[in-house]
């Protein structure tokens, strides 16, 4: 009897970090699709393993070693030679270095050379295992990635879909690695873009959210070679066939008064932003080298709601730069209270290699960091709270995504991007409903259609 022949190969990306790599794991299985790789759950079912890796903190770092050591010791089925690769930020920061500390790597390549995926693992195959060295790719390319990407794919549950549009930064705030890793801005041109979002929206999206770094630094060429700026990408894009718009991440210094007006003169544009502050303290604000002041922070956030009063303001915050004193952190403290944030991610500093902050004076203990820590976020917490409260009883418009943990139930977000479930049926996937919210619960909204 003749066995009958696998009809594919099993893929396992694990994307670690920011919604940017997320993007980027999907392109990645899409290029790998027509070499008859299918995405697998468990990385023992795999022939090839993704790593996407973050290098944000050293935490995020340290977890990719970790990682990798448990995948050599987990693998049940050595004989199918699975290849690993570690992809993303550290795989860009650290190269050789990777290889050197996890010798069971096969593949190392960054967030700018992926695109080069298919004839890298043709590579790989073609080497004899153990005889020569995992290869190494992180160079910064001069093409174009997104040139030599194909088309969107189809995805399941792809109601809301991410679009990155720009990439890299050059603001060099003295903690991050990320100019580092992702080299230098740059704005993808209009038309790609929008060709893409028609074909997610093909594909049944009713959301799209654009991406980058420094997502409101987009300038790009538009459609008959003249620059645009990002209000004017949101415009056009807004006029797609799509319910809804957002993007990610914003930097103060670029939230001019024309974006600004887009919350009020485009109702796709949803009522969110995300616009991470990081310090109250404009002495740390001039050490991270972040080009704004907390009054025109504050400035910036008093127009948004001048013009949208219901917007939803996220941020992100970091505790325990160097030179932090008690009082720099007590402005902090103030701004969460004053700018009533919707949600805000925040983190103990942690000094990266080669960034000018690791070697600057005055850095903090780790006791410190972690009470300031604390405190921070159960300000964040009462916050976020307070905001979610203010929702009971009332009605909101809610894209229902996906199929809820329980039977019968869907769920989906709200215009301010909280979390809402309700019992329905799964053929409301994809449609915008009105939803009287009933419960809070810490993340959530639960409710019930109009
Ligand atoms: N471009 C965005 C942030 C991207 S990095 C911006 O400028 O706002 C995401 C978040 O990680 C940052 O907002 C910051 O809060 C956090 N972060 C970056 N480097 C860090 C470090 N060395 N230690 C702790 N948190 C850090
Ligand atoms: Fe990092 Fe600053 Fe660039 Fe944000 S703006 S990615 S924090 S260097
Ligand atoms: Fe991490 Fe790189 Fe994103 S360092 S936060 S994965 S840009």
């Amino acid at each position: 009897m003749q066995l009958k022949e696998k009809t594919h190969k099993g893929l396992y990306i694990k994307n670690y970090g920011c919604q940017m790599n997320v993007y980027d794991g999907d392109r990645m299985h899409e290029l790998l699709s027509p070499l008859n790789y299918k995405r697998v759950d468990d990385p023992n079912d795999a022939e090839l393993i993704i790593l996407n890796t973050c290098h944000i903190r050293e935490k995020a770092t340290e977890k990719i070693y970790s990682e990798l050591g448990r995948l050599k010791k987990g693998f049940n089925n050595p004989k199918k030679n699975t290849k690993i690769a570690v992809a993303g930020c550290v795989a860009q920061a650290e190269g050789e270095e990777l290889v050197r500390r996890a010798p069971s790597v096969d593949l190392v390549f960054g967030p700018l050379t992926y695109h080069q995926l298919p004839e890298m693992i043709q590579e790989i195959t073609d080497r004899k295992k153990g005889k020569n060295k995992a290869l190494v790719n992180i160079e910064f390319p001069a093409r174009d990635k997104f040139l030599s990407l194909p088309e969107r794919a189809n995805k399941k549950e792809a109601v809301s879909a991410f679009l990155s549009v720009q990439e890299g930064c050059d603001k060099f705030c003295t903690f991050c690695v990320v100019p580092y890793t992702r080299g230098v801005e740059s704005s993808r041109p209009a038309v790609q873009i929008i060709s893409e979002a028609k074909e997610l929206i093909n594909n049944g999206a009713k959301e799209i959210i654009l991406l980058g770094q420094n997502v409101n630094a987009w300038n790009g060429e538009g459609l008959s070679g003249n620059r645009w700026d990002f209000s004017e990408l949101i415009k056009r894009l807004s006029e797609l066939n799509i319910d809804r718009l957002r993007f990610t991440t914003s930097h103060p210094k670029d939230m001019n008064n024309k974006l600004i007006r887009c919350f009020f003169n485009i109702p796709k544009l949803q009522p969110y932003l995300h616009l991470p502050i990081q310090s109250g303290s404009n002495k740390i604000l001039k050490a991270m080298n972040r080009g704004y002041s907390k009054q025109q922070y504050i400035e910036i956030i008093e127009k948004i709601r001048d013009i949208r009063p219901d917007t939803a303001i996220s941020g992100d915050f970091i505790v325990g730069f160097p030179g932090e004193t008690e009082d720099d952190f007590n402005d902090t403290m103030d701004i969460i209270k004053k700018v009533r944030y919707a949600h805000a991610y925040s983190f103990k500093y942690s000094p990266r290699p080669g960034t000018p902050a690791a070697s600057m004076d005055l850095q903090i203990d780790e006791e410190t960091k972690k009470e300031r820590l604390f405190k921070l976020q159960e300000l964040i917490t009462s916050s976020m709270k307070t905001f979610n409260e203010s929702f009971l009883g009332r009605t909101l418009e809610i894209l229902v995504e996906k199929q809820g943990f329980e039977e019968n139930q869907i769920s989906g977000r709200s215009p301010y991007l909280q979390s809402v479930h309700m019992e329905g049926h799964n053929s409301l996937i994809g449609e915008l409903l009105n939803v009287d919210i009933l419960k809070i619960r810490e993340n959530s909204l639960f409710g019930t259609i109009v």
